[in-house]
């Protein structure tokens, strides 16, 4: 049985004192949850962040990593770097990194292989556009952006990694795949591990659903078999919203 995995992304949100208020106050009301709690906050909040998690069941996650080990690369956080500040999870290949910020499949996979070896849990987002879900590419797009995100890792070490699926057209729009359209295309994407890397892998791995996932939606969003927990933006930078999705089945 694979253990349900609920993060928040809190994108570019919350200075380090907004972070331990919202931090503070999620704690003690998700301590009960049966589910992996994670907040994948910005790197100025880590620090706040660790402090108020420190001894509790929520994990702290970051959004982004570089695939070096350190070097001249402005602007950018090492693996290493993230395990130093007591990070335990990185988003990595979020939609809004890949269209504004040009990072491609390549990059992304470089990524994942630089987090797993640091000891890191990717949590690998793929999805596909609007206009790709409408000429039936959905399928071949997460399909293609799984199996490359994951390339050069072992079947044990897939294990270990999370999937997100999030249709970039239900992100920070309201608009949500349907449950049966969000368990439809995580299996797909189950089933390209599979034929990759076996069926002890592929019933392993947790694939999340993201993409405006809320409190009206989350039960029939995790009712779904295929479904393994969610990715959250906008409801997990409220701690009675985010409470509400991480204690869905209370
Ligand atoms: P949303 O964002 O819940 O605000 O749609 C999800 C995400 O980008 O991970």
């Amino acid at each position: 049985m694979r253990k349900p995995i609920i993060a928040g992304n809190w994108k570019m949100n919350k200075t380090p004192d907004e972070a331990r208020e919202l931090v503070s106050a999620l704690v003690p009301m998700v301590k009960d949850a049966d589910c992996d709690v994670v907040v994948c906050v910005p790197a100025v909040d880590f620090a706040a962040v660790k402090e108020a998690v420190a001894g509790t069941n929520v994990k702290l996650g970051a959004q982004n990593v570089h695939f070096a080990k350190s070097g001249a690369y402005t602007g950018e956080l090492s693996a290493d770097m993230l395990k130093a500040c007591g990070v335990e999870y990185v988003v990595i290949g979020h939609s809004e990194r890949r269209q504004y910020f040009g990072e491609t499949d390549k990059t992304v996979n470089q990524r994942v292989l630089a987090a797993v070896e640091a000891g890191l849990i990717p949590l690998l987002c793929v999805g596909e556009l609007k206009d790709e879900r409408e000429n039936s590419y959905t399928n071949a797009i997460v399909e293609y952006q799984t199996l490359i995100g994951l390339n050069g890792l072992s079947g044990d070490q897939v294990k270990d990694v999370v999937v997100a699926y999030e249709p970039v057209w239900a992100i920070g729009t309201g608009l949500v795949a349907t449950d049966e359209q969000a368990n439809e295309t995580i299996g797909v994407i189950r089933g390209a591990i599979e034929r990759k890397y076996g069926k002890n892998v592929s019933d392993a791995v947790r694939i999340q659903y993201g993409g405006s996932m809320n409190p009206g939606n989350v039960k029939g969003l995790m009712s779904q078999p295929e479904i393994d927990g969610g990715l959250i933006g906008g409801a997990s930078l409220k701690a009675p919203d985010f409470t509400a999705v991480v204690m869905y089945n209370k």
